[in-house]
């Protein structure tokens, strides 16, 4: 038997298995089953450059029917990784509030996560990291295979470092990250010079698209 006579017999019988489970209607539900992308954000700003940044990509989805919802984590009083290593038991953070806890979930119901923080001294801002080392060191492996991108805003410098320290956390938990034209970075001091930043913009709104598009493969 030739390897084209295989396949056709191989797929003939996966899809009477299919049919005979009921697994047929199953795959044909989690197809039509509308994409979701969820986006942390870390800045204590509720409506600020961060913010913004992720609205563009809310304007991008809503073009391409993708389900999208920003959740802020900025403002919770929210405690760093005391390493006690109990999550690997568990599955869960002991310390984690409800908040952490219930945007935990989200991420992991999501088809792709979005990590947005303010440049805060070179880096990832505060609260957001210590978000970041318990939900990701607690997750193990169910953020594997969904996509993931980061978005980082700055007043001048060290925006391109900071959204590879966000993409670690992305790595390392074997999300795929999407890429855009540029490092997904929005720079301006103030809110007038973030809202003129053409090529930040652009780069942020081809970033949300190209998450469609990967989407839609998956
Ligand atoms: C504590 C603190 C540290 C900051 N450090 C930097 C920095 O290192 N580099 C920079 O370009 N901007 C820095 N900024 C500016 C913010 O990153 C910038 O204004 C950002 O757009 C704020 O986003 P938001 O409005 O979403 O909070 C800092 C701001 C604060 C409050």
């Amino acid at each position: 038997m030739d390897r084209r006579e295989f396949l056709k017999i191989a797929g003939t019988a996966v899809a009477t298995l299919a049919v005979r489970e009921g697994v047929g209607a199953l795959v044909t539900e989690g197809m039509k089953k509308g994409k979701k992308v969820v986006a942390i954000n870390g800045s204590p700003n509720l409506e600020g450059n961060t913010h913004y940044a992720l609205s563009l990509m809310g304007d991008e989805f809503a073009k391409e029917n993708v389900d999208f919802s920003i959740l802020s984590i900025g403002r919770e009083k929210i405690k760093g990784c005391i390493a006690c290593m109990t999550c690997k038991e568990t599955g869960e953070c002991p310390f984690a509030t409800d908040r952490e806890l219930e945007i935990i979930e989200q991420m992991k119901n999501a088809d792709a996560i979005v990590l947005a923080s303010p440049v805060y001294y070179g880096g990832i801002a505060g609260t957001m990291k210590q978000f970041l080392d318990k939900a990701f060191y607690s997750a193990g492996d169910s953020f594997a295979h969904k996509l993931g991108a980061s978005v980082v805003t700055e007043n001048h410098s060290g925006g391109s470092v900071t959204t590879e320290s966000l993409n670690q956390y992305l790595l390392i938990r074997q999300i795929n990250v999407v890429a855009s034209s540029y490092w997904n970075v929005i720079k301006g001091h103030g809110k007038e010079a973030i809202r003129a930043d053409e090529e930040g913009e652009r780069t942020i709104r081809t970033l949300a698209i190209n998450i469609a598009n990967a989407l839609k493969n998956q």
